[in-house]
């Protein structure tokens, strides 16, 4: 009898056990995902990285990270929601700095073919003109992400703004860095077309040039587009602070020339798979440019810009031998200090 009632009661405390212990967790649960959604929206990434349910409970996966409303319509996108995915927005791990009118357009373009790379949509100017907006602000204007995705921005003025080395440095050390180069005197006629071509009553390039406007006297080294062109000075300020080996150099002709053999390289160096190849280019001889077959938002094929590839105006032949003659000392500088014969005339 005795024992009979001591076994009722220890099969009721067992089982009131159980159901505390469920009532328990069912409760924190939801304390957790409460929680989470009260912090401020900048601690949220790492709170959660920081809550050891994340790997018990499937409540978790449901605490958002994006605004209600969040319009990203890229197919790769929707694809992740539809599996129940929630991509978080992250610093970028690797840079396109540079250069100006040297092909970063078109890099950025062909990467992200890459269904590991997400890239921010537009020029962010963080680290020259937005740096005072904080790094929570860079972060918000960064494509959201998944675990093991790479996020990629690019802003072609950060590799010769002076400050940019030391604050991509301390965003992380670890940041890589991407620079596609052109032959400073074709890239120097692209950065004045441009120009011209937004403000006509320009002058012209050869009086541009020279310092007194007279073809052959000295080259006017602080013109913008002539002393952009001087590579190595600007990549002396980013070895300061980066090792070389952080750093690809991207022959902006030969990406023109042949994509994928410069992907390949720059697939190898972000340490992802090869998924981007020749399959995925095919060269539009009328324009004189590469275009991809498919790429992000685009189902047909397509181009790079119209503004891309628009033709240079004429310059007489002694202003490039007396720019080459020039540049020369300059760029084997370069080559040196990259190690790469990049081969400019
Ligand atoms: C949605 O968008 C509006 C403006 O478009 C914005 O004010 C709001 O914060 C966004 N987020 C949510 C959750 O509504
Ligand atoms: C810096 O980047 C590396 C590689 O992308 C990453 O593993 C590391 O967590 C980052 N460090 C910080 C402090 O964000
Ligand atoms: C430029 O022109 C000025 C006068 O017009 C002349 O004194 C000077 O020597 C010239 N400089 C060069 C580099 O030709
Ligand atoms: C090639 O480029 C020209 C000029 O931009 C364009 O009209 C044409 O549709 C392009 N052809 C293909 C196959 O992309």
């Amino acid at each position: 009898m005795e024992f009979s009632v001591s076994r009722k009661i220890i099969v009721a405390l067992i089982i009131l056990a159980a159901i505390s212990i469920y009532i328990t967790f069912t409760f924190n649960s939801c304390l957790v995902s409460n929680i989470s959604n009260r912090v401020p929206k900048w601690r949220r990434t790492s709170v959660v990285n920081e809550i050891p349910l994340i790997h018990y409970t499937s409540s978790v996966r449901v605490v958002s990270l994006l605004e209600g409303n969040e319009t990203d319509l890229s197919p790769k996108y929707k694809l992740f929601k539809e599996q129940g995915l929630r991509p978080e927005r992250q610093l970028p791990e690797a840079l396109i700095i540079g250069v100006k009118k040297g092909g970063t357009r078109a890099l950025l373009e062909f990467i992200r073919i890459h269904p590991d790379v997400r890239a921010a949509g537009s020029e962010v100017h963080f680290f020259d003109k937005n740096y005072h907006k904080g790094f929570q602000w860079y972060r918000e204007h960064m494509p959201p992400t998944l675990e093991g995705q790479l996020t990629i921005e690019k802003t072609p003025s950060y590799f010769i703004t002076k400050e940019a080395p030391r604050r991509v440095h301390m965003m992380n050390l670890s940041t890589k860095l991407l620079v596609v180069v052109r032959d400073p005197v074709t890239r120097a006629i692209s950065d004045y077309t441009q120009a011209v071509s937004k403000k006509p009553d320009m002058k012209s390039f050869e009086n541009l040039v020279f310092i007194n406007g007279t073809v052959g006297s000295i080259v006017d080294t602080s013109w913008g587009p002539i002393k952009l062109g001087l590579y190595y000075k600007y990549l002396t300020r980013w070895l300061k602070f980066f090792p070389l080996s952080q750093l690809l150099f991207i022959s902006g002709e030969r990406l023109i020339q042949d994509p994928a053999i410069e992907l390949k390289r720059v697939q190898d160096f972000l340490g992802l798979k090869k998924v981007v190849t020749e399959k995925h280019f095919y060269f539009n001889s009328t324009k004189g440019f590469p275009c991809l077959f498919k790429s992000e938002g685009h189902s047909a094929p397509h181009c790079l810009g119209k503004t891309k590839g628009r033709s240079h105006p004429y310059v007489d032949p002694l202003v490039l031998q007396r720019l080459r003659d020039f540049y020369r000392p300059f760029n084997m500088r370069f080559y040196q200090m990259t190690g790469i014969n990049f081969g400019w005339p």
